[in-house]
């Protein structure tokens, strides 16, 4: 069962940044996933819709400025990453998920998925997903070779559908809806299974059992 560092190593580095990738990198993670957001003029990588919570700043992450974004402390002296910077640190040794959070995303990033392709990314080692299904589409006109996927809070017929429509490889689901089925569905779908935010050892050998294809975790150390 692959294991995703969630965040990066966030148990262990403030997440989203350069310094949990790295320390990912250094416990062995063969994914990293970190999430990626429109600002004013660009694209950054961080969680949430606001800077409170990860950073010394304030307000809407949407409004603010990039080179603003950029003077900003996201944990330990760390800076805001941008989705470049991510893939340049993680080329040939790990994979990456980029997540996208929030709409208009998907133009922004698809230059740069397309020069990572091109540039000798190869799909098994790239992924970008969303719970938007509009990001997802779109992605998936302007970019046919892409692996995509679909992050859902449970495997329905509405995820499933959504999967085949983008032709994801990836089902990304809550830990709390998983079950036999919900791999079965997956799997029927065309989809490996992959699981969110496993952060325990009983957890993942539970699913591991049940035949899940990965789980993001924060704890590389436990899961
Ligand atoms: O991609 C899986 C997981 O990261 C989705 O939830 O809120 O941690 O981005 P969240
Ligand atoms: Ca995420």
């Amino acid at each position: 069962m692959l294991r995703i560092a969630h965040r990066g190593a966030s148990f262990e580095a403030p997440e989203n940044t350069l310094a949990a990738i790295r320390r990912a990198i250094a416990l062995g993670a063969p994914w990293v996933e970190v999430d990626v957001q429109a600002c004013a003029d660009g694209l950054v990588v961080i969680h949430d819709e606001t800077l409170e919570r990860t950073t010394n700043g304030h307000g809407p992450v949407a409004g603010q400025p990039l080179a603003a974004l950029r003077a900003l402390d996201a944990g330990h002296g760390e800076r805001i990453p941008l989705p470049q910077e991510v893939l340049d640190l993680c080329r040939g040794r790990c994979g990456v998920n980029l997540e996208l959070k929030g709409p208009g995303v998907a133009p922004l990033l698809a230059p740069l998925l397309r020069e990572a392709l091109a540039g000798g990314w190869s799909g098994r080692e790239l992924l970008a997903s969303s719970f938007e299904r509009t990001q997802l589409a779109w992605l998936r006109a302007a970019l046919p070779q892409l692996p995509l996927g679909v992050l859902t809070e449970r495997v329905d017929e509405r995820a499933c559908a959504a999967a085949r429509a983008v032709q994801a490889g990836v089902i990304g689901c809550a830990l709390e809806n998983v079950d036999a089925a919900a791999v079965t569905a997956a799997h029927g779908a065309g989809c490996r299974l992959w699981v969110f935010t496993v952060n325990a050892a009983d957890d993942a050998a539970r699913l591991a059992a049940l035949g899940v294809d990965g789980v993001f975790t924060d704890r590389l150390q436990t899961v």
